[in-house]
């Protein structure tokens, strides 16, 4: 089963583009009836329940930006892992690099995140991936390895297969420029022997791993299906209906 996420970021600002959102969902969903795929939209979370009332497709499933490490407390302009799961959030995005870079999120932080979402049941999808200048000093493993064990940090062995981890280089976010299949794949396998060396999983324990960062429809095969990846992270592209099934659509078919 593979999985198309769409993080639409700080988008949609007002009733009648989120009516115009949900009118171009219905009709892209229309008798659509998706067996090999899921779809997840995280919305801006003061949409998240007009969301999960207004589009109806069993395949579809809803989540978070981010959470708070917290469960309760007074953390003013927060929001918790319980109250995103409550109105309708099945996923939590969580260390996004906008998030590290703009939020000052480090991997600790993830890591706390990561387990208040496993509390509430929410599926993290954990965002790693190196920034242009880790690209250029040739540290694209040890930043990935890093960013993986510390995110990852004390979480028990038979809760890693309830993960999504995102491959989101930071500069393919929004740059129109992608890895070539090859370094995807070559990620992926990183990942998996890091994933394996240091927890106790077989093989269908194995969580999903996806890419991120400039997806498009012309791109979809290269950076999802050639690179062996179990899904993908869309931002820009999420924002329209019709290119986001459409991807979602070779997907399923593939
Ligand atoms: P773009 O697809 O717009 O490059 O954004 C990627 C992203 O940040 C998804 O989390």
């Amino acid at each position: 089963m593979k999985i198309i996420i769409g993080n639409i970021k700080m988008n949609i600002v007002s009733q009648i583009e989120r009516e115009n959102y949900f009118k171009g969902m219905e009709n892209c969903l229309a008798g659509k009836n998706f067996k090999n795929i899921k779809v997840v939209l995280c919305p801006p979370l003061i949409h998240l329940e007009s969301f999960k009332n207004r589009i109806k497709n069993e395949a579809v499933f809803f989540g978070a930006q981010n959470i708070h490490e917290e469960e309760m407390g007074r953390f003013t302009g927060e929001i918790s892992a319980p109250m995103v799961k409550n109105f309708g959030g099945d996923y939590a995005i969580i260390g996004h690099s906008e998030r590290r870079k703009y939020f000052s999120e480090d991997n600790g932080l993830v890591n706390e995140k990561v387990k208040m979402a496993l509390k509430n049941n929410l599926i993290p999808v954990i965002c790693i991936g190196e920034t242009e200048e880790e690209r250029a000093n040739g540290q694209i493993k040890s930043v990935i390895t890093n960013q993986l064990l510390e995110s990852l940090d004390g979480i028990a062995d038979k809760k890693i297969s309830q993960l999504i981890i995102t491959y989101e280089p930071v500069w393919a976010i929004g740059s129109g420029r992608v890895p070539t299949s090859d370094e995807i794949m070559e990620i992926r396998i990183l990942m998996q022997k890091i994933l394996t060396d240091k927890f106790n999983l077989s093989l269908d324990e194995m969580p999903q791993i996806i890419y991120g960062g400039s997806v498009e429809f012309k791109n979809i095969k290269e950076v999802c299906l050639e690179s062996g990846m179990s899904g993908v992270l869309v931002g820009g592209e999420s924002l329209h209906p019709m290119d986001f099934i459409k991807m979602g659509e070779v997907l399923e078919n593939n």
